[in-house]
């Protein structure tokens, strides 16, 4: 755990540089627009510990699989969120030595993550070799307005000396992805050029042909002046630049300002590329600096006055949930259909920058109520579109007649993630997908999701849960073998509570979504059916016999649910009994000794818990917590926000303030020692559902939306803004209850503490606890 961060409520600032931290610092400090994103590397050359990172948005490579024993149904390869080419460079040499922190003395250094406006600020203050002193101040950012734009201002100052500085504006394509399995390079050069201010570079991915071209212009100032400079340009292969010699007088600032731009064939034919690129740089220079970045403000205002959520009394707090929304609202914008939300978002390359049920299990919540009603839609359309694809994956497997099984991991549908016990056993994903759906519906109202695109998906799900359950002669009941559920910490168990409870479920859900569709679109009921071949009274009937006849384990002595059959073989031992020494156990002890063992990574029949609130009673999910949470090790970063959601659920404050402060802070305080390799985006959604769903209660049932909200004791207050159906509402808990204004839309009945009540536009509500 680190502790480096300045507290501050609408900033991340880092002061003074310890070259130590300069890899968590370049994760935490990242930008992104959802088109584009990029660790904070320096702009001018730093020959230290860096991770280099910049990522366009869907351009991924599949990078050949690489394990001991091949198993039948491993996918050929994993899909690598590539490292694109660095766009941000711009070497400074003054009077003949290069501007390099790790050989200079810094000074002062101040770095500002400027969350409120969207933009990063590094100003620092350094001595080179040979005497100089300059105070540099670089502001920087990936426009949100213009979302193929980038600009930064990077601005130097001579402190002692009056002299020669030579910039190079460059882009660099020639990088690597650190996490290559072969050490392959995944970019081939396709074309390149350079005039005057200008620097062209278009690189393809090997195998998967995407092209993105990259672009910048720069232009300078000199004491606040305009300055003509001749630049002189150079490129080799996957590499531009331009660069020029200024004379620079001591006190006097020069200001090099960057446009940049990535376009990509994703959006445009290959040979449109680059004219696409120019007439971006056109544009944005055009509009300079300070205008985008003015723009930029007002749009990242409008973003916070949809999703910000005020925090008094507590400033860590505060700026940990500010961080988690900020790094949220940077990954995905909703715009485009073929994203998705990888793990680590364009922080970093673990996890390959895929997707995962992370999204529909975590993500859609905060997006449902933060975002227009057609971000999520466009998370769930990604799977329809992925749908054949599902269905191939199943088939490789050994399922037919239509079974869909999503993958674990896949940037374009097909599956990627190549460990037997969760590419094949890890199936609880796909009811996440067929939950999401009931999630997107239960909130927006917009049930005729299922007529254009949810059934078809529902369908594919539920046909494959058919076919993953057996009969068991013994039980004589239904059972499902060789799972792993959410715990990855046990594997080829039978009967995981979990995954059986979501399978049964998502059984139920089709043969409603069935029934809504056929009433409401009887002509589209009838074209899907004949297109899939679907025999609905033969389907159903075999779908309501499982529902009737599964099993699911139970101890009715301990009055739980049992994660899977032979849980209650295991010695069981708490958590707070292992020695420090052994956590996190994943680094610490033999994975035989972890599979053995009752220590839960993530919540497993407690998701269950968490997902189906309506069909438990408390004093169920009281037993069932009480005797998971203590077992449970929270190895994974999406682990502690469902605890805090139930501990609210169950009026164990401080436990769930507790599982909070774990999510919120988790990447700013380094709390697993893992943000230099990246944030935990997906978690971060995790966290926002600790506040929202755990203290304040929110929920959506009947067509309402409903509160029980309590104040955490270190907190006098906390606000959010919540967007549902057609009203925007500020909710604010306060020690004695409850106020919501009806910001926007019409009348709203909401529910609090149990009782409706009715909030006229524009109007306010308290309820006291
Ligand atoms: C968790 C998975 C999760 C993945 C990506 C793993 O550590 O166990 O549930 O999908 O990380 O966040």
């Amino acid at each position: 755990m680190k502790n480096y961060i300045k507290t501050d409520e609408w900033s991340i600032v880092e002061e003074g540089f310890d070259p130590h931290l300069n890899k968590i610092s370049e994760s935490i400090f990242s930008l992104g627009n959802g088109h584009m994103g990029q660790r904070a590397n320096f702009e001018e050359a730093y020959s230290g510990e860096t991770l280099q990172g910049n990522y366009v948005a869907g351009v991924y490579y599949p990078d050949k699989t690489r394990v001991g024993w091949w198993k039948n149904g491993y996918p050929e390869y994993f899909a690598k969120v590539l490292n694109a080419a660095n766009w941000v460079g711009i070497d400074v040499v003054i009077n003949g030595e290069q501007l390099d922190l790790a050989k200079c003395k810094v000074i002062a250094f101040k770095r500002t993550l400027n969350m409120q406006h969207g933009y990063l600020e590094r100003a620092f203050t350094a001595q080179l070799a040979n005497g100089n002193q300059v105070n540099v101040n670089a502001k920087r950012f990936c426009s949100i307005v213009d979302e193929e734009a980038a600009a930064i201002r990077y601005a130097i100052t001579p402190l002692n000396f009056s002299g020669e500085i030579k910039f190079t504006a460059f882009i660099d394509g020639d990088v690597s992805n650190a996490d290559a399995n072969y050490d392959e390079k995944f970019w081939d050069h396709v074309y390149h050029q350079v005039s005057g201010n200008d620097n062209y570079l278009t690189l393809k991915t090997r195998k998967t042909n995407f092209e993105v071209c990259t672009g910048s212009r720069f232009a300078v100032t000199q004491g606040g002046k305009a300055l003509a400079v001749e630049a002189k340009g150079f490129e080799k292969e996957k590499y531009t630049a331009s660069s020029f010699v200024t004379s620079a007088t001591q006190g006097q600032e020069t200001v090099v300002y960057k446009y940049a731009c990535n376009v990509s064939s994703q959006n445009y034919e290959p040979q449109q590329l680059l004219a696409a690129c120019k007439s971006v740089i056109e544009r944005v220079a055009a509009k300079g600096f300070e205008t985008m970045l003015a723009e930029q403000a007002d749009a990242w205002l409008k973003k916070w006055a949809e999703s910000d959520i005020v925090i008094t009394g507590d400033a860590s707090a505060q700026q940990g949930i500010r961080f988690n929304i900020f790094q949220l609202s940077q990954t995905y914008s909703g715009k485009d259909a073929r994203l998705n939300i990888g793990p680590k978002g364009f922080t970093g390359e673990k996890y390959g920058g895929s997707t995962y049920w992370d999204t529909e299990a975590y993500c859609v919540p905060f997006y449902l109520a933060t975002a227009p009603q057609q971000v999520t839609k466009n998370l769930l359309i990604y799977r329809y579109k992925q749908l054949d694809k599902a269905i191939e994956n199943a088939a490789k497997l050994g399922f037919d007649k239509g079974a869909a099984l999503y993958p674990m991991v896949t940037m374009n549908g097909e599956e990627c993630h190549n460990e037997w016990e969760i590419t094949f056993e890890e199936i609880h994903r796909n009811g996440a997908i067929a939950y999401a759906i009931f999630n997107y519906i239960r909130y927006t109202g917009d049930k005729d999701y299922l007529n254009d695109y949810g059934l078809e998906v529902l369908i594919g799900i539920t046909r494959f849960w058919k076919q993953r359950v057996n009969w068991s002669n013994a039980k004589k009941q239904y059972v499902m073998l060789g799972v792993t559920g959410p715990n990855e910490y046990e594997n080829n168990i039978n009967n995981n509570w979990y995954t059986s409870t979501l399978a049964t479920w998502c059984m139920e859900y089709t043969i409603e979504a069935l029934a809504y569709v056929k009433a409401n679109d009887a002509d589209k009921y009838q074209t899907l059916l004949g297109r899939l071949n679907f025999n609905e009274a033969e389907e159903t009937a075999t779908w309501q016999h499982i529902i009737s006849n599964m099993y699911y384990g139970e101890d009715k002595e301990l009055g739980i649910y049992l994660q899977q059959d032979n849980f209650l073989d295991k010695e069981i031992i708490h958590v707070k009994d292992l020695p420090a020494a052994s956590r996190p156990l994943n680094q610490k002890w033999s994975w035989d000794r972890i599979l053995r063992s009752c220590f839960i990574k993530q919540a497993d029949v407690l998701q269950g818990f968490y997902f189906f609130k309506d069909k438990f009673d408390t004093d169920t999910l009281r037993r069932n917590y009480n005797f998971y949470e203590p077992l449970t090790v929270h190895e994974s970063s999406l682990s502690p926000c469902i605890h805090a959601i139930l501990a609210s659920r169950l009026g164990l404050e401080e436990d769930a303030y507790n599982f909070y402060l774990r999510t919120s802070r988790l990447d700013l305080d380094d709390y697993n020692n893992d943000t230099e390799d990246g944030l935990h985006i997906t978690s971060m959604a995790g966290t926002w559902m600790s506040v929202v769903e755990g203290f304040a209660g929110m929920h959506v049932a009947d067509d309402t939306l409903k509160f029980e909200p309590f104040l955490p004791g270190k907190w006098q207050s906390f606000s959010f803004n919540i967007g549902f159906r057609q009203n925007m509402l500020n909710v604010k808990i306060v020690a004695n209850g409850v106020h919501i204004v009806n910001v926007s839309g019409g009348d709203i009945t909401v529910n609090i503490f149990g009782k409706d009540v009715i909030i006229m536009a524009g109007a306010e509500a308290f309820a006291a606890q």
